[in-house]
C-alpha cells in the first residue's frame, strides 16, 4: 500500500461520518412513520448501523490524526509503518463484517455493539496493533512528554481493556448475577467513551498549543490536571449511568463531581487559550479556531442538560427519554465532532500550504448551518423528552398514541433539522475529502 495511511484512516474517518449521520436521518423518519423501511432493514437493525458508524469516525479520525502528527508534524519515526498499514487493513476488513452482520440481522452483542460479538476480537487487534506502535515510537525516545501524549497513550491502552470488558458477560458466571452484569456493562461503556474522550481531548489541547505555537499548554499544571481529572472520570465516572444499579449515593455523587468538574476544567482551557491568541494567529487558522470556539459553546450547552438531568427527582423522570439521546448525540456530535472537524481543518492547512478550507465560502456557510441547525436537533430532542416525562407523570389520563400524536410536531422538527445538519455535513466535509484525496497517494514516514 504506497499509499499515506494517516490520511486514509481519515477519509474513511470523514465517509463513516458522512454514512452515518445518512442513516441517522433514515431512523429518525422512524419517529414519525413506524413502518418506514420495516421491511426492508428494521429500527433495531438501523439504530445500531447508525451508531456504530458514527463511533467508528470518532476513533478513525482521532487514531489518523494521531500517526499524522507524530509522523508528519512531529517528525517522530513511526516504530513499524507496516503495523500502522496492518491496523488499517484490519479496521476495514473487520467493517465488511459489522456490516454483514447489521444487513442479515445475524447480531447478537450488547446495546451499542449489536454486531455479531466475535468481531470485537479483529477490532482488538487492531487496537493492540495501534498500542504497540505508540509506545514503541514513543517510550524511551521521546522524552518530557506534553500532556497530549499521555492522554493519547492511556487512552489507547483503556481502550483495549474496557473494550475487553464490554463482553465480559461471554462468561456465565457474570452473565447468571443480574446485577454484576449489569454494572460490568454500564462501567465498560462509561470507560469505553472515556477512553476515546483522551484521544479527541489530547488532540484538542495539541491543536491550541500547535496554534499558538506555545507549547506550554501542553505543559501546563492544569492540562495535567484535567488529564488526570478525565483519568478518574474513565475509571469511576460510570456510576451515574444507571440509577437501577444499587450503589451507595456517595459514589454517584463523586462521580457526577468528577464528570462535571473536568467539563468545566475544559471550557477554561478553551476560554484562556481562545483570549491569548492574537488577531493574526486567529485568522491563519479561522477555521480550525472557530470550531474549537464551537466546542467550548457545546461543552456548556451539554454541562447545563447534565446538571439537570443529574437532579434525581428529574432523573427519574427523564431517564429512557428522548432527552438522553440529546446529551449522547449533543456530545459525540457537538463536542466530539467539532474537534475532530477542527483537527481535520489543521490537517489540511498542513497539506495545502496556499489556502485553507476558511477560504471556501460553502465551508463556512456550512459551519454556520451546522452549529444552528445541531441546536434545533438537540432543542427538539429535549422537547420531546419533555413531552414524553409529562406523559408519564400522567399516563393515566392519556394513551401512548396521544403521546405520539401530540409529540408530532416536534419529531417533524427534529427530521426536518436532521436533515439540515447532514446537509452541513456534506457542505464542509466533501472539500475535505477532496483536498485530503489529492494528498493520501504520498508515502508516508517509515
Ligand atoms: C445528522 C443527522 C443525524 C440524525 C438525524 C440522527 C438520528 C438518530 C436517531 C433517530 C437515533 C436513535 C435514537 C433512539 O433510539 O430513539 C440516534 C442515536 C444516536 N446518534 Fe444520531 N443522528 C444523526 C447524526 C449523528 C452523529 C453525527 C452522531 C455522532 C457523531 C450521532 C450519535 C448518536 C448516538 C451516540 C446515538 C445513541 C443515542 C443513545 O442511545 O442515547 N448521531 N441518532
Amino acid at each position: 500500500m504506497k499509499k499515506n495511511f494517516p490520511l486514509i484512516f481519515i477519509i474513511l474517518g470523514l465517509c463513516a461520518l458522512l454514512l452515518g449521520a445518512f442513516i441517522g436521518v433514515l431512523s429518525s423518519f422512524v419517529y414519525l412513520y413506524p413502518d418506514f423501511l420495516k421491511d426492508v432493514i428494521p429500527f433495531n437493525q438501523l439504530r445500531p448501523m447508525h451508531t456504530t458508524t458514527v463511533v467508528s469516525w470518532i476513533i478513525l479520525t482521532a487514531t489518523g490524526g494521531i500517526y499524522f502528527y507524530l509522523t508528519k508534524l512531529e517528525k517522530i519515526p513511526l516504530y513499524s509503518a507496516n503495523l500502522g498499514k496492518a491496523h488499517l487493513l484490519i479496521f476495514i476488513l473487520t467493517a465488511f463484517g459489522i456490516y454483514y452482520s447489521f444487513l442479515s440481522g445475524k447480531m447478537g452483542g450488547r446495546e451499542y455493539l449489536e454486531y455479531f460479538p466475535l468481531l470485537t476480537i479483529p477490532i482488538l487487534l487492531g487496537w493492540l496493533l495501534f498500542g504497540i506502535n505508540f509506545f514503541k515510537t514513543m517510550a524511551g525516545k521521546v522524552k518530557n512528554w506534553p500532556v497530549y501524549y499521555w492522554m493519547w497513550g492511556t487512552g489507547i491502552i483503556f481502550m483495549i481493556y474496557h473494550l475487553s470488558e464490554s463482553h465480559f458477560w461471554i462468561f456465565s458466571n457474570i452473565r447468571n448475577d443480574y446485577i454484576k452484569d449489569l454494572s460490568i456493562q454500564w462501567k465498560s461503556y462509561g470507560s469505553f467513551v472515556g477512553s476515546w474522550n483522551l484521544l479527541v481531548y489530547g488532540t484538542a489541547i495539541y491543536l491550541m498549543a500547535k496554534i499558538k505555537g506555545d507549547d506550554s499548554i501542553g505543559r501546563g499544571k492544569i492540562s495535567f490536571f484535567f488529564y488526570f481529572l478525565g483519568l478518574t472520570n474513565l475509571m469511576f465516572g460510570w456510576a451515574h449511568h444507571t440509577y437501577i444499579v444499587p450503589t451507595a449515593p456517595w459514589i454517584r455523587y463523586v462521580a457526577y463531581g468528577v464528570s462535571m468538574t473536568e467539563w468545566i476544567i475544559f471550557i477554561q482551557i478553551i476560554y484562556s487559550w481562545g483570549k491569548s491568541l492574537s488577531k493574526e494567529k486567529k485568522n491563519t487558522h479561522l477555521l480550525v479556531y472557530r470550531f474549537l470556539i464551537a466546542s467550548e459553546l457545546w461543552v456548556f450547552l451539554n454541562l447545563t442538560l447534565a446538571l439537570l438531568m443529574s437532579i434525581p427527582a428529574f432523573n427519574y423522570f427523564t431517564h429512557g427519554t428522548h432527552i438522553t439521546v440529546a446529551h449522547s448525540m449533543g456530545t459525540t456530535i457537538g463536542i466530539n465532532t467539532t474537534i475532530l472537524l477542527a483537527s481535520v481543518s489543521y490537517i489540511v492547512s498542513k497539506l495545502v500550504k496556499s489556502k485553507g478550507l476558511e477560504t471556501q465560502k460553502v465551508v463556512t456557510y456550512g459551519f454556520y448551518i451546522f452549529n444552528v441547525s445541531l441546536l434545533l436537533f438537540w432543542f427538539a430532542l429535549i422537547a420531546g423528552g419533555v413531552f414524553k416525562a409529562i406523559w408519564m407523570v400522567n399516563e393515566s389520563n392519556s394513551s401512548y398514541g396521544a403521546l405520539q400524536e401530540s409529540s408530532a410536531p416536534i419529531f417533524l422538527a427534529f427530521i426536518i433539522a436532521g436533515c439540515i445538519l447532514f446537509i452541513s455535513m456534506l457542505m464542509m466535509i466533501i472539500p475535505m475529502i477532496k483536498r485530503l484525496l489529492s494528498h493520501c497517494s504520498e508515502e508516508s514516514e517509515e
